[in-house]
Protein backbone atom coordinates (compact mmCIF):
# COMPACT_ATOMS: atom_id res chain seq x y z
CA UNK A 1 0.00 0.00 0.00
CA UNK A 2 1.40 3.33 -1.16
CA UNK A 3 1.55 6.13 1.99
CA UNK A 4 2.28 9.70 2.25
CA UNK A 5 2.32 11.91 5.10
CA UNK A 6 0.36 15.09 4.63
CA UNK A 7 0.78 18.35 6.35
CA UNK A 8 -1.19 21.04 6.37
CA UNK A 9 0.51 24.43 7.14
CA UNK A 10 -1.26 27.77 8.69
CA UNK A 11 -1.58 29.62 5.33
CA UNK A 12 -5.18 30.32 4.09
CA UNK A 13 -6.64 27.15 2.03
CA UNK A 14 -6.23 24.30 4.26
CA UNK A 15 -9.88 22.79 2.58
CA UNK A 16 -7.34 21.80 -0.42
CA UNK A 17 -4.97 19.90 2.32
CA UNK A 18 -8.06 18.72 3.93
CA UNK A 19 -9.47 17.65 0.51
CA UNK A 20 -6.12 16.14 -0.62
CA UNK A 21 -6.70 14.13 2.75
CA UNK A 22 -10.13 12.48 1.55
CA UNK A 23 -8.94 11.98 -1.85
CA UNK A 24 -5.80 9.77 -0.94
CA UNK A 25 -7.58 8.06 1.44
CA UNK A 26 -10.42 7.09 -1.44
CA UNK A 27 -7.32 6.23 -3.86
CA UNK A 28 -6.53 3.69 -1.04
CA UNK A 29 -3.69 5.69 0.03
CA UNK A 30 -2.61 5.50 3.74
CA UNK A 31 -1.98 9.32 5.11
CA UNK A 32 0.30 10.04 7.63
CA UNK A 33 -1.42 13.76 8.93
CA UNK A 34 -0.07 16.47 10.67
CA UNK A 35 -1.80 20.07 11.61
CA UNK A 36 0.38 23.30 12.16
CA UNK A 37 -1.07 25.10 15.72
CA UNK A 38 -1.83 27.71 13.71
CA UNK A 39 -3.44 25.35 10.78
CA UNK A 40 -5.68 24.18 13.54
CA UNK A 41 -7.25 27.88 13.90
CA UNK A 42 -7.74 28.51 9.91
CA UNK A 43 -9.15 25.32 9.54
CA UNK A 44 -11.84 26.39 12.16
CA UNK A 45 -11.93 29.97 10.49
CA UNK A 46 -12.37 29.02 6.86
CA UNK A 47 -14.02 25.34 7.10
CA UNK A 48 -16.49 25.55 10.97
CA UNK A 49 -14.58 22.88 11.63
CA UNK A 50 -13.07 22.58 15.58
CA UNK A 51 -10.17 20.44 16.33
CA UNK A 52 -8.94 23.30 18.62
CA UNK A 53 -8.33 22.10 22.41
CA UNK A 54 -8.33 18.82 22.18
CA UNK A 55 -5.74 16.28 23.48
CA UNK A 56 -3.70 14.09 20.77
CA UNK A 57 -6.20 11.18 21.83
CA UNK A 58 -9.13 12.98 20.84
CA UNK A 59 -7.60 14.62 17.99
CA UNK A 60 -6.87 11.26 16.58
CA UNK A 61 -10.11 10.29 17.17
CA UNK A 62 -12.13 13.39 15.91
CA UNK A 63 -9.57 13.33 12.76
CA UNK A 64 -10.48 9.42 12.04
CA UNK A 65 -14.11 10.14 12.28
CA UNK A 66 -13.89 13.21 10.16
CA UNK A 67 -12.02 11.15 7.70
CA UNK A 68 -14.23 8.62 8.09
CA UNK A 69 -11.29 6.55 8.56
CA UNK A 70 -9.60 4.29 10.43
CA UNK A 71 -6.35 3.73 9.00
CA UNK A 72 -5.18 7.31 8.89
CA UNK A 73 -2.70 8.06 11.39
CA UNK A 74 -2.35 11.98 12.91
CA UNK A 75 0.48 13.08 14.53
CA UNK A 76 1.06 16.21 16.20
CA UNK A 77 3.57 19.09 15.22
CA UNK A 78 5.29 18.79 18.33
CA UNK A 79 6.07 15.62 18.20
CA UNK A 80 9.81 15.07 17.10
CA UNK A 81 9.70 11.27 17.56
CA UNK A 82 6.88 10.42 15.09
CA UNK A 83 7.64 7.74 12.55
CA UNK A 84 7.22 10.40 9.85
CA UNK A 85 10.52 12.42 11.80
CA UNK A 86 12.83 9.18 10.77
CA UNK A 87 14.28 7.88 7.41
CA UNK A 88 14.35 4.47 8.01
CA UNK A 89 10.06 4.84 8.47
CA UNK A 90 9.19 4.51 5.10
CA UNK A 91 6.28 6.62 2.63
CA UNK A 92 6.15 7.37 -1.21
CA UNK A 93 6.60 11.38 0.12
CA UNK A 94 4.81 14.15 1.50
CA UNK A 95 2.86 16.78 0.59
CA UNK A 96 2.39 20.16 2.68
CA UNK A 97 -0.65 21.53 1.32
CA UNK A 98 -1.31 24.99 1.67
CA UNK A 99 2.52 25.96 2.56
CA UNK A 100 2.95 28.76 5.08
CA UNK A 101 6.03 31.08 4.06
CA UNK A 102 7.49 30.14 7.42
CA UNK A 103 6.94 26.33 7.02
CA UNK A 104 8.96 26.98 3.37
CA UNK A 105 11.50 28.78 5.25
CA UNK A 106 11.79 26.18 8.02
CA UNK A 107 11.95 23.63 4.71
CA UNK A 108 14.29 25.76 2.15
CA UNK A 109 16.80 26.37 5.76
CA UNK A 110 16.72 23.04 7.61
CA UNK A 111 15.44 24.36 10.56
CA UNK A 112 13.67 21.23 11.60
CA UNK A 113 12.11 22.48 14.95
CA UNK A 114 8.78 20.84 13.99
CA UNK A 115 7.59 17.71 13.11
CA UNK A 116 6.10 19.47 9.56
CA UNK A 117 9.45 20.40 8.59
CA UNK A 118 11.59 17.72 10.03
CA UNK A 119 9.24 15.09 8.05
CA UNK A 120 10.15 17.21 4.35
CA UNK A 121 14.16 17.64 5.67
CA UNK A 122 13.61 13.48 5.68
CA UNK A 123 11.25 13.57 2.87
CA UNK A 124 14.24 15.37 0.89
CA UNK A 125 17.23 13.38 2.31
CA UNK A 126 15.77 10.16 1.51
CA UNK A 127 15.55 11.45 -2.31
CA UNK A 128 11.72 10.88 -2.07
CA UNK A 129 8.96 12.70 -3.75
CA UNK A 130 8.18 16.28 -1.94
CA UNK A 131 5.05 18.61 -3.11
CA UNK A 132 4.37 21.91 -1.44
CA UNK A 133 1.64 24.15 -2.43
CA UNK A 134 2.76 27.47 -1.15
CA UNK A 135 0.01 30.09 -0.69
CA UNK A 136 0.57 33.72 -0.18
CA UNK A 137 -0.09 37.17 -2.31
CA UNK A 138 2.29 38.68 -3.51
CA UNK A 139 5.24 36.74 -2.83
CA UNK A 140 8.28 38.54 -1.75
CA UNK A 141 11.56 38.15 -2.96
CA UNK A 142 12.35 35.86 0.69
CA UNK A 143 9.77 33.85 -0.68
CA UNK A 144 10.68 33.01 -4.13
CA UNK A 145 14.14 32.68 -3.33
CA UNK A 146 13.21 29.83 -0.97
CA UNK A 147 10.86 28.32 -3.63
CA UNK A 148 13.91 28.53 -5.91
CA UNK A 149 16.48 26.43 -4.02
CA UNK A 150 13.80 24.09 -3.22
CA UNK A 151 13.07 23.49 -6.51
CA UNK A 152 16.39 23.17 -7.97
CA UNK A 153 16.84 20.10 -5.20
CA UNK A 154 13.73 18.61 -7.28
CA UNK A 155 10.87 19.68 -4.61
CA UNK A 156 7.53 19.90 -6.25
CA UNK A 157 6.58 23.83 -5.91
CA UNK A 158 2.86 23.78 -6.92
CA UNK A 159 0.63 26.86 -5.49
CA UNK A 160 -2.85 26.13 -5.39
CA UNK A 161 -3.18 28.32 -8.11
CA UNK A 162 -7.04 27.61 -10.13
CA UNK A 163 -7.63 27.29 -14.00
CA UNK A 164 -10.51 28.34 -15.46
CA UNK A 165 -10.53 26.06 -18.97
CA UNK A 166 -12.53 23.64 -17.00
CA UNK A 167 -15.14 25.95 -16.75
CA UNK A 168 -15.76 25.85 -12.64
CA UNK A 169 -19.44 26.20 -11.51
CA UNK A 170 -18.39 25.82 -7.94
CA UNK A 171 -15.97 25.93 -5.21
CA UNK A 172 -16.02 22.48 -5.34
CA UNK A 173 -14.87 22.49 -8.59
CA UNK A 174 -12.08 24.59 -8.23
CA UNK A 175 -10.59 22.88 -5.17
CA UNK A 176 -11.16 19.41 -7.20
CA UNK A 177 -8.82 20.88 -9.88
CA UNK A 178 -6.11 22.28 -7.58
CA UNK A 179 -5.83 19.17 -5.19
CA UNK A 180 -6.05 16.91 -8.84
CA UNK A 181 -3.23 18.71 -10.00
CA UNK A 182 -1.76 18.28 -6.29
CA UNK A 183 -2.06 14.75 -6.83
CA UNK A 184 -0.82 14.65 -10.65
CA UNK A 185 2.72 15.55 -9.60
CA UNK A 186 2.79 12.76 -7.35
CA UNK A 187 1.78 10.47 -10.32
CA UNK A 188 -1.36 9.92 -8.10
CA UNK A 189 -4.35 10.32 -11.08
CA UNK A 190 -7.87 11.06 -9.93
CA UNK A 191 -10.82 11.65 -12.22
CA UNK A 192 -12.63 14.73 -11.60
CA UNK A 193 -16.13 14.34 -11.26
CA UNK A 194 -16.83 16.74 -15.15
CA UNK A 195 -14.98 13.18 -16.44
CA UNK A 196 -11.44 15.54 -17.20
CA UNK A 197 -8.85 13.15 -16.35
CA UNK A 198 -5.91 15.18 -15.48
C1 LIG B 1 -6.42 33.64 9.01
C2 LIG B 1 -4.95 33.54 8.71
C3 LIG B 1 -4.53 33.34 7.40
C4 LIG B 1 -3.18 33.25 7.10
N1 LIG B 1 -2.83 33.03 5.80
C5 LIG B 1 -1.52 32.88 5.49
C6 LIG B 1 -1.14 32.59 4.16
O1 LIG B 1 -1.97 32.45 3.25
N2 LIG B 1 0.19 32.39 3.90
C7 LIG B 1 1.14 32.48 4.88
O2 LIG B 1 2.30 32.27 4.58
N3 LIG B 1 0.81 32.80 6.15
C8 LIG B 1 -0.49 32.99 6.49
N4 LIG B 1 -0.85 33.27 7.78
C9 LIG B 1 0.23 33.45 8.79
C10 LIG B 1 0.75 32.11 9.32
O3 LIG B 1 -0.32 31.37 9.88
C11 LIG B 1 1.86 32.35 10.35
O4 LIG B 1 3.00 32.87 9.71
C12 LIG B 1 2.22 31.10 11.12
O5 LIG B 1 3.27 31.39 11.99
C13 LIG B 1 2.60 29.94 10.22
O6 LIG B 1 3.01 28.88 11.04
P1 LIG B 1 3.05 27.38 10.49
O7 LIG B 1 3.77 27.40 9.20
O8 LIG B 1 3.77 26.62 11.56
O9 LIG B 1 1.63 26.93 10.36
C14 LIG B 1 -2.21 33.36 8.12
C15 LIG B 1 -2.62 33.56 9.43
C16 LIG B 1 -3.97 33.66 9.73
C17 LIG B 1 -4.39 33.86 11.15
Amino acid sequence: MKSFVVAISGASGSIYGIRLVRELIKSDIAVHLCISDMSFSIIKTETGTDLTGLTIQETVEKVRTYFESDTISYYSNGNLAAPISSGSFRTDGMFVVPCSMKTLAGIANGYASNLIVRAADVVMKEGRKLVLSPREMPFNTIHLENMLKLSRMGVTIAPPIPAFYQKPENMDNIIEFVVGKLMDTAGITICLKGGMEL
